[in-house]
């Protein structure tokens, strides 16, 4: 939304979520509440503020998907369905819809996956991916829809709660860091899984979106590397900073989950395709959190 508003105009830019967005600078944007399963009220939605790009952005994570399959199906799916169809009838010029690393399972290269290498995830949320990339594919090949997507390693933000994700534990640990409290990390600690900045992921979104058409050789999602990082490790790293942070792990079920996915991604298509470069290595990520976190020091 910010990046958005800041690029376009925030009179350019209009909202939409099923409950109102809990940001000051949501104010600045037209704002329409829907139910984006519901294909009537998305049709409306479209019709009404003829946007020429789609950032449908609609999702159940890993971890609370597995908790309601047919619900995370259904979440991870209809939207989806509900814009390429808008796109096909000519109503959007451009979508773009995120995939994830959750694609991947058990049977992919653990280090630098590629791009393009078996598809089988171990969760409901990495199959609606597979699922969600492959209609992408269809609907450009077949309709000449133009709709991009990558495929994000963890994202570590700090302007949401984190919700519902695998990935969760290292949002969680900044938090943990800023109040003083012992992190208790539900991964191994040697668990390394492939992260980025939101920071950085907005930027590669954006930079995808405004490439020229004819350079998005991928239609079903680009693989993204940021830094890779196991809790042990980002644990030490928060220490630099902050020398009394304290993690405690146990792992549970989303364990699982986090082992059944790379260690790190191979973007080199992203890279040759339309320029994606990281900015944040794991001390520049930690650094960049820790720093947006902090509150204000006054005077
Ligand atoms: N961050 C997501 C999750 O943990 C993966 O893309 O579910």
């Amino acid at each position: 939304m910010l990046a958005l508003q800041a690029k376009y105009g925030a009179e350019r830019v209009t909202l939409s979520d099923i409950r109102p967005v809990p940001h000051p600078q949501a104010e600045a944007s037209e704002f329409i509440l829907c139910d984006a399963q519901d294909k009537d009220a998305l049709d409306h939605l479209i019709e009404r503020t003829q946007p020429s790009t789609v950032y449908m952005l609609v999702a159940m994570l890993s971890a609370k998907g597995e908790s309601a399959p047919m619900a995370a199906w259904g979440l991870n799916m209809n939207p989806l369905l509900h814009t390429l169809e808008a796109a096909r009838r000519g109503m959007v010029k451009h979508i773009f819809w995120p995939s994830s690393m959750a694609v991947f399972g058990p049977n992919a290269p653990k280090d630098l996956t590629p791009q393009e290498t078996n598809l089988c995830p171990t969760t409901v949320y990495g199959v609606s991916k597979v699922s969600g990339e492959l209609w992408c594919q269809y609907y450009h090949d077949k309709f000449g829809v133009d709709v991009r997507s990558i495929r994000y390693p963890g994202l570590i933000g700090f302007r949401s709660e984190p919700g519902g994700g695998t990935t969760d534990y290292a949002v969680e640990a900044f938090q943990a860091a800023l109040e003083d409290r012992t992190l208790q990390c539900y991964l191994a600690p040697d668990e390394r899984l492939p992260m980025m900045t939101m920071e950085d992921a907005v930027r590669g979104t954006l930079e995808l979106m405004e490439a020229p058409a004819h350079n998005i050789r991928v239609r079903t999602s680009y693989n993204l590397q940021g830094c890779s990082f196991t809790p042990d490790e980002l644990a030490r790293a928060i220490q630099q900073t902050v020398p009394g942070f304290d993690m405690h792990c146990v792992p549970d079920a989303r364990q699982d989950i986090a082992a059944s996915w790379p260690n790190s991604l191979d973007d080199t298509e992203a890279q040759k395709d339309w320029g994606w470069r990281p900015k944040h290595d794991v001390q520049g990520l930690v650094a960049h959190i820790l720093e947006g976190i902090s509150p204000p020091v006054d005077g």
